[in-house]
């Protein structure tokens, strides 16, 4: 979770205005990765304290460091408070500066300026750091650090390696020699364990920041201008990253959202590369785990050359535009979303005559999928449940089987991956940690490993054999909506690319993808129940309990709506397999407790059918979910409230019947007062297991 943002401007003068501002506005970029508690540093207009004792560089400052608890808003205000207080000149001009920021998901010790980042050395903020991630080792750490005197003032883990950093400094200075930035920071990954994307600021190195990485994501943007002037026109065109003397802007960042509005020039660091920005160049190194341990000393890193690439997105797409929230854009940007899903992949030669699905990055990988024992679909949350929704169709037309995996309980139980397996790997985000975890197990037991993903770069994109983008666009909303949608058409798509296009299945196949050209429509016709979803949940909103029934391909439907009801509404609900009610949910039914029964019509319709009689029997409180022109069907002389959907393939239904489900939690979430956008103890991308 957490994200981290970093600033440098060279030869480009920015006053301490624009540059907390710049600051602030990359950490409401990346507020969605977690929101209880954030910090900055900048640099003062004092140099450091000779108190200290130490030879700081002539033009070093001292580093100020604001930390709050709260969201983002909450340390704007904080920070300007103190400046107001202590009368820091918010006109002074930098021509070079570096800042560094932080928005927090708590993991070690709950929110508080303490434990908020950037953390630091201790006295004169020798070391600051941000910190992406968990280090594993930093009980051991600790300890050490105490040893030699360091005092501990938060519960982090992130504290261990500013205070290490100092300790490397300290021991490498007094070896002789003043190491560079960049070997303290090789020297402190040598010895850190665990997940990591770090920013270094220090006064012992003024105006230089180092950044590295290992598991989490970490991105550099670039913007390097034409004039030696403040602010002249960008090169847009700049490939390689070689040093210059050009006025220039450089951002480090979680991930592109922050990076967006500045630049689309862009450089995804690996794992286990050391950026180091220093008088206007940027080096990257890499880090050798297995020569430093062999040579038990320094590590001796490679320089590595890398080329840019370009951004592809848009501002548009991090910005709500005309709608209250994120979330409700996103719902009802799915009729485009899909669109660009589907963009390029479906053929068809011409009207009605269907050619068949192109999906270049699986494309290699075919036979091999189809030949193999399982299919197994590894995820967590609503990853998962796009993946059960898709499961059905992937069973009838691969005619390979297959298995669900939530990727925790893959890995708690070590349960049995084959190299004749191909597993599938869901994720929006394709950080999250048990995904990539269940990722390294599967690649360790010789398993073809497909990703399926939102994000271009992601680890799970690198780290996967094979896999397809789903292209929904940037999702900023905690609650996932747009990508569910898009999982299942690309996993809908997977099959029928996996699947043999026998004469049997001729017509099945053509119908679905005739379906797929069309749902668009279909979902912007969903949309239009979004009045009577606001009337539903005005008639839900205090309730306590919210139950959902559904079954075969609708089973995760039930799922994923009750998940985004409990996730952002924060009312309760269970999504229940509508065989299973008779097993013991059935005693929760009476005349108070609402239940959401899905029937639209597929196989199953008939034994739903049955399934809402024995509620009515019970005189459960039931809204139905049916198929348009059903609603007298289901709900026979008015006994229930009925939401008519649109009909379209059974295999393509869960992306029509969950839509009014996202739009009645969205309602019940405005209703009731809470964050739409960011839940209570929630963030987008878990990247801790
Ligand atoms: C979705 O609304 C949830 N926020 C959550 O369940 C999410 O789907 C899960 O954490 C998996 O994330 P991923 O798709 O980025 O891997």
């Amino acid at each position: 979770m957490c994200g981290i943002f970093a600033y440098l401007n060279y030869n480009v003068h920015r006053e301490r205005r624009y540059i907390l501002e710049l600051l602030f506005n990359g950490l409401r970029r990346l507020e969605y990765r977690g929101y209880d508690s954030a910090g900055i540093s900048i640099d003062s207009d004092s140099v450091p304290s000779a108190d200290l004792g130490r030879n700081f560089p002539a033009n070093s400052m001292n580093p100020l460091v604001f930390r709050q608890e709260g969201k983002i808003d909450q340390l704007v205000r904080s920070v300007y408070e103190e400046v107001d207080e202590t009368r820091l000149d918010l006109d002074q001009t930098f021509s070079v500066h570096t800042g560094i920021a932080h928005t927090r998901w708590a993991t070690h010790g709950p929110p508080s300026p303490r434990n908020s980042h950037p953390q630091s050395s201790g006295e004169g903020n020798e070391f600051l750091v941000v910190h992406n991630g968990i280090v594993t080792n930093y009980v051991v750490l600790k300890e050490t650090l105490v040893r030699h005197g360091f005092k501990f003032e938060s519960e982090t883990d992130t504290e261990v390696i500013p205070k290490l950093a100092k300790f490397v400094f300290d021991k490498l200075s007094e070896e002789g020699g003043r190491p560079t930035f960049s070997q303290v920071v090789l020297e402190v990954m040598r010895q850190l364990e665990g997940a990591y994307a770090l920013i270094f600021k220090s006064p012992h190195y003024p105006n230089e920041l180092v950044a590295c990485k290992r598991g989490s994501p970490l991105l550099l943007g670039l913007k390097e201008f034409k004039e030696n002037s403040d602010g002249g026109t960008p090169f847009n065109d700049v490939k390689f990253l070689t040093k210059t003397d050009n006025p220039k802007e450089l951002f480090l960042s979680s991930d592109a959202n922050a990076l967006i509005e500045h630049t689309k020039q862009v450089l995804v660091i690996e794992d286990d590369e050391v950026v180091h920005l220093k008088d206007g160049g940027i080096s990257i190194l890499k880090f050798d785990s297995d020569n430093a341990k062999a040579t038990g000393g320094l590590p001796r890193p490679a320089s590595v050359q890398r080329a840019l690439s370009i951004l592809e997105m848009e501002v548009e797409q991090i910005k709500k535009g005309n709608y209250e929230h994120y979330m409700q854009k996103e719902i009802h940007e799915q009729p485009e979303s899909l669109k660009t899903t589907m963009s390029g992949r479906l053929i068809q030669e011409g009207p009605g005559k269907v050619k068949g699905i192109l999906l270049g990055g699986l494309k290699d990988y075919l036979k091999t999928i189809r030949r193999s024992r399982r299919i197994v679909f590894i995820g967590c949350g609503t990853s998962y449940n796009a993946a059960l929704a898709a499961r059905p169709f992937v069973e009838e037309l691969s005619g390979v089987p297959v298995s669900m995996e939530i990727a925790s309980d893959l890995l708690d139980r070590q349960g049995p991956i084959y190299r004749e397996d191909t597993a599938v790997f869901v994720s929006q985000s394709g950080e999250t940690a048990d995904t990539l975890l269940a990722l390294d197990y599967a690649k360790k037991n010789g398993a073809l490993c497909v990703g399926i993903t939102n994000t271009v770069g992601s680890a799970l994109a690198r780290n996967t054999h094979c896999g397809i983008h789903i292209n929904a666009g940037a999702e900023i909303g905690v609650a996932s909506t747009k990508a569910y949608t898009s999982q299942i058409v690309v996993m809908t798509m997977l099959a029928l690319a996996v699947g043999d296009d026998s004469i049997s299945s001729k017509s099945r196949r053509e119908a679905i993808i005739d379906n797929l050209f069309d749902l668009p429509n279909k979902v912007r016709e969903v949309l239009q129940l979004d009045d009577e979803m606001k009337d539903l949940a005005k008639l839900l909103m205090d309730e306590q309990s919210l139950l959902m029934f559904g079954r075969g391909y609708n089973y995760a439907t039930a799922l994923e709506g009750a998940l985004k009801v409990k996730e952002v509404a924060l009312m309760h609900s269970e999504g229940m397999l509508a065989g299973e009610m008779k097993h013991g949910p059935l005693a929760l039914v009476d005349e108070t407790l609402p239940i959401v029964v899905i029937a639209t019509r597929d196989a199953c319709f008939s034994k739903q059918q049955s399934v809402i009689q024995q509620l009515h029997a019970r005189k459960g409180r039931l809204i139905v979910m049916c198929t348009k022109g059903d609603a007298s069907v289901v709900c026979p002389g008015g006994s229930c409230r009925a939401i008519e959907v649109p009909a379209v393939e059974d295999c393509l239904q869960p992306v029509i019947n969950i839509i009014p489900l996202q739009l009645l939690a969205y309602h019940l979430t405005v209703l009731r007062g809470f964050d739409v956008d960011q839940p209570r103890n929630l963030a987008k991308s878990v990247t801790t297991q």
